[in-house]
């Protein structure tokens, strides 16, 4: 598992107080990342993940950042963060959903989920872009949901979100190549992911287990998510 994450040494997650970017973070340290830069609103929660990471993985340097990626300025402390510590992976995860009629959704609702999930990737990939392009070399990984391809009935806003996030991502990649520059970009897009996340939930919720809501939709787990992430990254 280790292969070019070995050179890709320093990793940013958003997100990664919990849920899959808290198992992504374990999964790249196992896999040779050097540096990680977690982010995410809850310090207490980052504390008990780089706790876990560096149980886990002795040698890798984890730097805690507090991250609100709504907020400009937190972003742009999290990008200078990242700078100057040569980062060369972004991992977009952080996320929200809401799941609601949509006539009933207040445009508060509508701004927390299309903001979290689709506005802050877009501008955090531009600017860790720039720094990516000036370092010549990175690997954008952008945490989409198989609600980006099919039908959420309760979910528009989160899938509208998602589907953006996997047009803006497949766009990106595109011009990177064409325009043959130095930095990869991603996307994945789990089903529900049963153990940990967002939708662990949702069992007592629905009243169904997520693996039969899975046979919908699909279903997934942490790990298989984390490797896809590790896949991407070491994709050329
Ligand atoms: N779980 C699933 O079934 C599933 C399926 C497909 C895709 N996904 C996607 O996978 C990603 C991770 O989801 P998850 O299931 O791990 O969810 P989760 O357990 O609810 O974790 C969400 C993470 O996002 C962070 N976050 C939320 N708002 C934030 C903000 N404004 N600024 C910074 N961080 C913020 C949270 O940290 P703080 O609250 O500490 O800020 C937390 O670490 C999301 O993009 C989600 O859409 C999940």
């Amino acid at each position: 598992m280790a292969g070019l994450l070995r050179f890709s040494s320093s990793c940013a997650i958003t997100g990664a107080s919990e849920g899959l970017g808290a198992v992504v973070a374990l999964h790249l340290a196992k896999a040779g990342a050097k540096k990680l830069i977690l982010g995410a609103r809850r310090m207490e929660k980052l504390l008990k993940v780089k706790e876990d990471v560096v149980k886990q993985s002795p040698s890798v340097d984890v730097i805690l950042v507090k991250l609100d990626v709504r907020d400009a300025e937190s972003r742009a402390n999290f990008v200078r963060e990242a700078r100057e510590n040569s980062c060369n992976v972004l991992v977009n995860n952080a996320g929200v959903d809401r799941n609601a009629f949509f006539e009933k959704m207040s445009d508060d609702e509508v701004d927390l989920v299309m903001e979290t999930n689709l506005l802050s990737c877009v501008k955090l990939t531009r600017s860790f872009l720039n720094m990516m392009l000036e370092a010549k070399g990175g690997h954008i990984v952008n945490m989409c949901s198989v609600a980006s391809q099919l039908p959420v009935p309760f979910g528009a806003i989160y899938a509208t979100s998602k589907a953006g996030l996997l047009g803006f991502s497949a766009s990106l990649r595109a011009e990177m190549i064409y325009e043959k520059k130095p930095v990869t970009v991603h996307s994945i897009c789990p089903g529900l992911v049963v153990d940990a996340g967002m939708a662990s939930d949702r069992e007592e919720r629905l009243g169904l287990t997520i693996r039969e809501a899975g046979r919908l939709v699909g279903w997934t787990t942490p790990k298989r998510v984390a490797e896809a992430v590790i896949m991407a990254i070491e994709y050329i």
